[in-house]
């Protein structure tokens, strides 16, 4: 059986030891401060160059409010210091929530996103002084194949898919483009209100493998979504060009874009047609130039698939198989496309994305990749559920705490596998841990001895 090295660095001489025999292309530097410095995207400042991710929490109400468990993490958010908070996948239409607590952004939860809003701001300026105004985006999105609005699965699909479509009928019903067309207006409406509320942003999401990221591979799909280019941008394109007619320059509008899906042509996005083990970048470096000529001034990078391939997004140390690679390959493959994107389209500020399973390491990474220009900000997802004050201890102690740390054991998306609401397990115990285990009872062992079926 194939071998996992797990995360054992105790330095950066160690980290420069591990990237040099694994023969990797990964900068690193001790210079943190770069991490602090204001980053201009158009007219707007973001306090810093650190971003938390969108992490979903799975912790809204029946209805799609934010609810306990959700402002408790954005209040931890907030006050730890990053300068960016990109809230999580939010539904912009009821049947493409992925969970049945998936928050939902829609008139009649206004006053509830009010709230949340005001949390986070009211919450980073009582920390930090007046001047410190927290960049806030919202995730829009539609989860597409993986919609779960009841608990049970309800897929929506945009094309009929091989690797991902296992478990449907061949003749399982595709989203006409009449419904499509719907939708865009949804995401128009949920954007109206991200900007009636004062959240700075929308982010359309476009990334692992949700609705809109389903689209950009619809490469077999017949009609005016699915063959070229052009047809497979359209929803994305037609919603910024709505966005933009009803709000003008008052929300900015943002996105969360795979890069690379490491699923085969032509069923993955982002990918050599030849070979999808190598990312092919024509494309996503196309749209993207697209839509920087709309206005549009920065993209978040992700790859891969949560569902399908998630060491290609999130390498892991525990996940539902065996890594089929050094997780430190992971971190470096997508560190490389994300200075590709950024160096492509360099009027954009590129959000990087793929740190937490440097753990305490990951600052200089961060700093590293920042110097040399790969990106602009980076972002943390999982160590910001196990570490929320991650950004303020590197900008006040020059150095994280290597047991406040995620340590990539996947036990938040087990969580959210079995239906639970998601935090860290292991920093954030007594909250987490009896929720875990009310979700495990009864269900067979998540971790396994398998190997991936898909690389
Ligand atoms: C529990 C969990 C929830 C997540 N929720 C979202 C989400 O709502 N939207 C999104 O774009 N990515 C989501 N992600 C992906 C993360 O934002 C991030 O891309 C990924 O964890 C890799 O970054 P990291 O190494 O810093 O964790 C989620 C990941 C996990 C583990």
């Amino acid at each position: 059986m194939k071998k996992h090295e797990r995360f054992q660095l105790k330095d950066l001489e160690d980290l420069r030891e591990k990237i040099n025999a694994l023969g990797l292309n990964i900068p690193v530097s001790d210079n943190l401060g770069i991490l602090a410095k204001p980053v201009k995207a158009g007219d707007r400042i973001i306090p810093n160059a650190l971003s938390v991710h969108p992490m979903e929490g799975c912790d809204g109400t029946a209805g799609g409010e934010p609810a306990e468990l959700t402002y408790r993490r954005y209040r931890r958010f907030a006050s730890g210091g990053a300068g960016l908070l990109w809230i999580e996948a939010t539904a912009a239409a009821h049947e493409g929530r992925a969970n049945p607590r998936q928050l939902y952004l829609c008139r009649q939860n206004k006053d509830a996103f009010a709230k949340l809003f005001d949390t986070i701001s009211g919450t980073a300026a009582s920390e930090f002084g007046p001047n410190h105004k927290i960049y806030t985006i919202v995730q829009l999105t539609h989860s597409g194949r993986y919609s779960k609005p009841e608990g049970d699965p309800a897929p929506i699909i945009a094309t009929r898919n091989p690797y991902l479509g296992r478990n449907l009928p061949e003749d399982y019903p595709v989203i006409d483009d009449d419904q499509l067309e719907r939708l865009e207006d949804c995401f128009v409406e949920a954007a109206v209100l991200a900007g009636e509320i004062g959240f700075d942003a929308v982010d359309i999401k476009a990334c692992h493998g949700y609705l809109n990221s389903e689209l950009l591979s619809a490469y077999t799909r017949d009609g005016k979504y699915g063959g070229s280019f052009e047809n497979r941008t359209r929803f994305l394109i037609n919603i910024v060009d709505k966005i933009k007619d009803r709000l003008g320059d008052a929300i900015d509008i943002t996105l969360r874009l795979n890069a690379y899906d490491a699923v085969p042509y032509p069923y993955g996005w982002g990918v050599d047609r030849e070979n999808y083990r190598k990312p092919d970048l024509s494309e996503p470096v196309r749209l993207l130039k697209i839509l920087k000529d709309k206005g549009i001034k920065m993209v978040n990078i992700s790859c891969g698939n949560p569902y399908y391939n998630p060491h290609i997004g999130r390498p892991f140390d525990a996940g539902p198989y065996i890594p089929p690679e050094h997780p430190l390959e992971g971190v470096a493959r997508m560190l490389n496309i994300i200075r590709t994107i950024q160096q492509s389209v360099p009027g954009m500020v590129v959000i990087s994305t793929g740190f937490s399973w440097l753990r305490h390491l990951s600052p200089f990474v961060a700093a590293g990749g920042m110097e040399e220009g790969w990106f602009r900000i980076a972002g943390f997802g999982r160590q910001a559920f196990a570490y929320p004050q991650f950004a303020r201890d590197i900008f006040e102690k020059g150095k994280l705490d290597a047991k406040k740390c995620c340590i990539a054991c996947g036990k938040c998306s087990e969580i959210m596998r079995d239906g639970g609401k998601a935090g860290c397990v292991i920093r954030d115990a007594k909250v987490y841990v009896p929720i875990y285990r009310a979700g495990r009872e009864g269900k067979p062992p998540i971790q396994s001895n398998r190997l991936a079926d898909h690389v």
